[in-house]
């Protein structure tokens, strides 16, 4: 229990996070928003680390931390042309580096494995289809286009004959720069992401090893990913697919090839 004290300065804190991701409070651009943003982003991550927020209140946070940025500016900030300028696409799989923030950014206490990362791509590229264990993302376009699918995680299929995992479609649109997906074990945890013109990239941010007592039936890779084929027809009456659990060779092959 939290004593009257302890409370009011928990809502107090959330009251002061929730005010630095309005959009509007880190829309201008200028260097010391950026380091705002950066903060707000460090700070949203401390918050579901220690379990202060739900998966999809840290979803909701970051769609309206990045919704609300100057997308120039941030690729600035970032260093994001010097980080990419090599990359050079040579299949349809994603190439990725990682940017930093600047020292001044207190990232301090995270209890958990996170990242920053830019993944890039070129016209006809994927992210194959995936659902995650444990885990947050959120995908902000940086440049270029992206069709976006996402399902809601309905049910895991354990089969001797084959794994499958039961899936409900949620998003089926074009992103542009600007626009994200964000994905947790709650909402929107499969997503497969496909570029719609060359050089395309999002900015991601992830946090892995969360909710250790949401267990699930299929095992993950050491990236907390599992491999689907979301394109079967829905057919249980309720909306759901059945998505055979692939290799990653396989899923390459067929939504990267
Ligand atoms: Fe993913």
């Amino acid at each position: 229990m939290l004593n009257r004290r302890q409370a009011f300065g928990a809502l107090a804190a959330s009251a002061a996070l929730y005010t630095l991701w309005r959009a509007d409070a880190i829309a201008g651009g200028a260097p010391g928003d950026l380091d705002r943003w950066a903060q707000s982003l460090a700070d949203l991550n401390r918050e579901l680390a220690a379990g202060r927020i739900s998966l999809t209140q840290w979803q909701d946070g970051m769609a309206a931390l990045d919704a609300g940025v100057d997308l120039a500016a941030l690729r600035g900030y970032l260093d994001f042309e010097r980080l990419t300028a090599a990359m050079t696409f040579p299949d349809k799989l994603a190439q990725t580096t990682d940017p930093n923030l600047p020292e001044r950014i207190n990232v301090a206490g995270i209890e958990r494995h996170w990242f920053i990362r830019f993944f890039g791509m070129k016209r006809g590229g994927a992210i194959i289809p995936h659902v995650h264990n444990n885990m947050v993302s959120a995908h902000l376009v940086l440049e270029g286009q992206f069709h976006a699918r996402t399902f809601d995680r309905a049910a895991d299929m354990p089969d001797p004959s084959g794994n499958a995992v039961m899936l409900r479609p949620r998003l089926d649109d074009t992103l542009k720069p600007g626009q994200l997906i964000t994905m947790s074990d709650d909402r929107d945890n499969c997503h497969w992401l496909v570029a719609e013109a060359d050089r395309s990239f999002t900015f991601d941010v992830g946090i892995l090893e969360l909710s250790p007592t949401r267990l699930y039936p299929l095992a993950a890779n050491e990236y907390s990913m599992i491999f689907v084929d979301p394109t079967a027809e829905q057919e249980d009456g309720y909306g759901l697919i059945r998505a055979p659990v692939v290799s990653f060779k396989d899923c390459a092959a067929k939504f990267a090839a």
